[in-house]
């Protein structure tokens, strides 16, 4: 602990429980672990530093940026260091030439996408969690969020990488070469390993155009079926499309109780499409036009001023905080290929119903990518079987147990659901190579 002190100062090593609790639970309060201590780094060399002490005392270490994580990634494991890399926060400046800028790991995305759009340009990633979620973390899990469909995940917006090994060694490619073909894609890599091989202290980020006008469309359907059939025509027709998410009457019903906000339609529909473009000219014509020549809509309001379409985009973004005001869920991110989509949630209440009788499913995602959130509340005592039963169903379709939260802690025991074993033994060797003593993050990833 000494040593530790030497590099990052005294009041940087937290071994007092109450200092170290906010670090040890996440927010949802499904995972928590005791740390040996908690080091907050504030440099590349201070986190070489503390890796190479850790090493030399056989101590693992957890790694954690905002704490924002679904599966239990970042919380300790119990008795190893968890480092928190919110210290990381330095920002640089934009560079209009390469439409690239540099910014620690601890960088909240809400920080980044300030100085991206002061500077005219936008990041390819947003989602709601964006005022903690740090940049290091949205690596480490290769998070989506609601721009997919537009730009990718996180690890299409990395174009460079400082990350630090288990042994202290330092990878660093910065230069943010668009174009590369020297060897294997070892940013690639990292990007998505959940700090199992290197812990990320600095990223450099592909910049997108800021389109500063927004249309957005709340639209009504009465199945999914229906809402995944004007997919393919929203995306032909609407270049400028940007988001597309869905959610059901039961979450809107949950939001409405949560939030007092008003019902968007006289009435209840069954499914309900959040869809936005983002343009340099005004999209709303356009997404009328859209809107009213696709087939099976039941409903549709359309929002083109800003205050509009904050309101529809309220519908789906208070969905997790409202789950969470009702009790501790189950929480799957699931994914299977789009045609699949309407099938997998047909078959989901029951399925869940099959072992949890009380338990109520709140679903909602991300359309395009087929990927749902699975959140089950009242599953009491019933969360290893519901996740079972919904996991194995989501493999019967073809689908991934984690579409974009990663596997973390909480998915392990079904990573062979999604994973060949050809697949996890190439894993495992990959993680042998890098981190041969099995230092980092501990209980995250393998089985
Ligand atoms: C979302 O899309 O809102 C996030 O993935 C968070 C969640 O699943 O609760
Ligand atoms: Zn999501």
């Amino acid at each position: 602990m000494k040593q530790l002190a030497d590099i990052v100062g005294a009041e940087h090593v937290l071994t007092d429980p109450d200092l170290k609790a906010s670090y040890e639970t996440d927010w949802t309060q499904r995972f928590t672990g005791s740390a040996l201590c908690v080091v907050r780094p504030a440099s590349t060399e201070e986190v070489a530093a503390v890796l190479r002490a850790c090493a030399a005392e056989g101590l693992k270490v957890t790694v954690q940026g905002g704490n924002t994580g679904l599966v239990g990634g970042g919380v300790p494991a119990g008795g190893d260091v968890l480092v928190s890399l919110t210290r990381l926060s330095t920002l640089g400046t934009v560079d209009p030439a390469s439409a690239q800028v540099t910014v620690g790991a601890g960088v909240t995305l809400a920080a980044l996408q300030g100085i991206a759009r002061d500077a005219g340009f936008d990041v390819g990633v947003d989602l709601a969690a964006r005022d903690s979620a740090t940049i290091g973390g949205l690596i480490a899990t290769n998070a989506g969020g609601i721009r997919v469909l537009r730009y990718g995940s996180m690890r299409q917006q990395v174009v460079g990488l400082t990350a630090v090994l288990p042994d202290g060694s330092v990878f660093s490619r910065m230069a943010g070469l668009e174009k590369d073909g020297t060897g294997y894609d070892l940013m690639g890599l990292i990007a998505g390993s959940e700090g199992t091989l290197a812990i990320v202290t600095e990223a450099r980020v592909r910049l997108v155009p800021r389109f500063r006008a927004r249309a957005v469309a709340l639209l009504a359907f009465s199945s999914t079926q229906a809402a995944v059939d004007v997919l393919p025509g929203l995306r032909s027709s609407l270049p400028s499309l940007a988001a597309a998410e869905l959610f059901y009457a039961p979450g809107l019903a949950l939001v409405r109780k949560h939030s007092g906000l008003a019902a968007p339609f006289p009435e209840e529909h069954e499914a309900y499409l959040l869809v936005e473009c983002a343009d340099l000219t005004d999209p709303t014509s356009l997404l009328v036009q859209a809107v009213e020549t696709a087939d099976g809509l039941v409903d549709a309001r359309i929002a083109d001023d800003a205050a509009g379409q904050r309101a529809l985009w309220a519908y789906r973004e208070t969905h997790t905080e409202s789950i969470s005001a009702e009790g501790v869920p189950v929480k799957l991110d699931v994914s299977v290929p789009v045609r699949s989509l309407p099938s997998l949630v047909e078959r989901l209440a029951p399925t869940i119903a099959g072992v949890a009788p009380s338990a109520r499913p709140i679903v909602f995602g991300h359309v395009n990518e087929g990927n749902l959130h699975v959140n089950v509340l009242d599953a009491g005592d019933l969360h290893e079987e519901v996740s079972d039963a919904v996991l194995r169903l989501v493999a019967s379709l073809d689908g991934s147990i984690s579409s974009e939260h990663g596997v973390g802690r909480a998915k392990v025991p079904w990573l062979s659901l999604s994973r060949s074993t050809v697949e996890i033994e190439t894993m495992r060797s990959i993680k042998a190579a890098l981190d041969p003593h099995g230092l980092l993050n501990p209980g995250v990833l393998f089985p």
